[in-house]
């Protein structure tokens, strides 16, 4: 497909997955207006298959996207944090409604009860504090009727000011006096028995591309381990079916004081086209999924859209890469299998490090508490002001569906865990400590590589950083 076909779907606002672009349409027109009439804005195998039955590429590996955001939403309008807002709180409200047997009411109708009342009902926390005397957690609450105050004697662990909650508790005369709170929380699934043969989904991040501090070596070492050139592992690499690059793919330009002494490459363009340099070696069977990170050339504020070609288009010649915005959720699918994957870069991460103490160095343990706290909120950044976000009709920072896999990047460090049946990872990075990271007490776990099998959901952590592979001892195994 040209460059011209390609921006005629993106000019009618259908994304092209990347697994098509390499394909030569006839009669793009009449596609277009059959998408268009079907209301369907993605263009990938599946739709190929279902909507022009022309199976045009083996689809018995292939993804499906179920959140992806394009960038064409129009750019952050301050009269549009009151949408942003109201899209949470009835986002969120919905998700505890379905989790509550009724009985549920409204804050207006809390504030008319008698006290004594036993009252349960769903408030966004809109600021808690500590009061002087009694040392009573004090929260000040809110839903779209009005605001009131609830208050606690025990200070509730992971309850954090903006999340949406049911609160139970009995009326008194100016305030709410809790026994529980309850969040909205990610469900149990249901672990299906699946016959698919061994798949295996590895997670890469951080890659840094252009610093002087970019672990190069290592990531030839992993290069050689896919491609099945080492002895060890060789029966998981030979099984490889997607890998993930969960951002900062480039160390970028300009990102933190005194960057430019620490480049090798000083060009964002060189920088990706280095990246493509290195991901042309992946095996062509294997599906890439790529999205942003801080360091790449796009906007802080999320979510993010996936990377512009005008930058990185080297990597656009990837015809086994597919490339979405920050954050994401797809599906990887084996033959009927399912597996849900939300991607997130985890720039929220550091902010929870910094205001819950426990936390405060950013070990794997804590990232996984942080990444558990996301969860049970169903938010990426549940306290507004963790992250910089852009006010969309829709909180696009919502975690919907309950994932199977939730992988981060972002920190430099290696987690491989579990919250529920929700597998937890942290992929990593090759990079070697920075000054920026000396100054701030950050150790850098570099090369190590999560790797998932989706048929047994089992995983382990491969390393790349000596001569020879190896599991990384701190595995934690799922
Ligand atoms: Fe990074
Ligand atoms: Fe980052």
């Amino acid at each position: 497909m040209d460059n011209e076909t390609l921006e005629k779907f993106f000019a009618n606002g259908i994304l092209v997955d990347a697994a098509i672009e390499g394909v030569e349409l006839n009669n793009v027109d009449n596609m277009i207006n059959t998408l268009k009439a079907k209301g369907i804005f993605i263009l990938n195998t599946s739709v190929m298959h279902d909507v022009f039955s022309n199976k045009i590429v083996d689809d018995s590996r292939r993804i499906d996207i179920i959140k992806n955001y394009d960038g064409r939403t129009s750019p952050s309008k301050p009269a549009d944090w009151t949408v942003y807002f109201n899209s949470r709180f009835n986002r969120l409200r919905d998700m505890l409604v379905a989790k509550e047997n009724g009985g549920l009411m409204s804050l207006s109708q809390v504030k008319g009860m008698p006290s004594g009342t036993s009252v349960k009902f769903i408030a966004m926390i809109s600021k808690i504090s500590i009061s002087p005397i009694k040392k009573f957690m004090v929260l000040d609450i809110e839903d779209n009727t009005t605001s009131y105050r609830a208050l606690s004697s025990t200070v509730k662990d992971g309850v954090l000011d903006d999340q949406v909650v049911i609160i139970k508790g009995k009326k008194s005369k100016d305030a709410v006096f809790i026994d529980d709170i309850i969040l909205p929380d990610v469900q149990v699934k249901e672990n299906l028995e699946t016959d698919i043969p061994d798949s295996y989904a590895v997670f890469l991040s951080d890659v840094h591309v252009g610093s002087k501090l970019f672990a190069k070596e290592p990531l030839e070492r992993f290069i050689k381990w896919i491609n099945s050139e080492t002895d060890e592992y060789a029966n998981i690499a030979k099984s490889v079916d997607f890998l993930f690059i969960v951002g900062d793919m480039i160390d970028g330009i300009g990102v933190y004081p005194d960057q430019e002494k620490e480049l090798e490459i000083n060009d964002l363009k060189k920088q990706y086209e280095e990246l493509y340099n290195i991901l042309d070696k992946i095996p062509k069977n294997i599906k890439i999924i790529i999205s942003q990170g801080n360091h790449d050339a796009t906007h802080i504020a999320e979510p993010q859209p996936r990377l512009d070609p005008s930058f990185a288009g080297p990597l656009y010649k990837l015809d086994n890469a597919i490339f979405l915005s920050n954050p994401y959720q797809i599906n990887l699918v084996v033959n009927d299998h399912k597996t849900n994957v939300l991607g997130y870069h985890g720039f929220s991460i550091p902010y929870y490090a910094n205001t819950i103490s426990k936390y405060n160095k950013m070990n794997p343990e804590d990232i996984e508490a942080i990444m558990r706290i996301h969860l049970k909120s169903r938010h990426l950044a549940p306290t507004h002001g963790s992250t910089q976000v852009i006010p969309l009709q829709e909180d696009f920072l919502i975690i919907g569906e309950t994932p199977d896999i939730y992988v981060t990047g972002h920190i430099h460090k290696v987690l491989l865990g579990k919250y529920k049946e929700t597998i937890l990872i942290n992929a990593s990075c090759w990079q070697y400590q920075t000054s920026y990271q000396k100054k701030y007490g950050l150790e850098p776990e570099v090369a190590k590589v999560p790797v998932v099998n989706l048929k047994t959901k089992e995983g382990l952590i491969l390393d790349f950083l000596g001569e020879k592979v190896q599991v990384y001892k701190k595995a934690i195994k799922v």
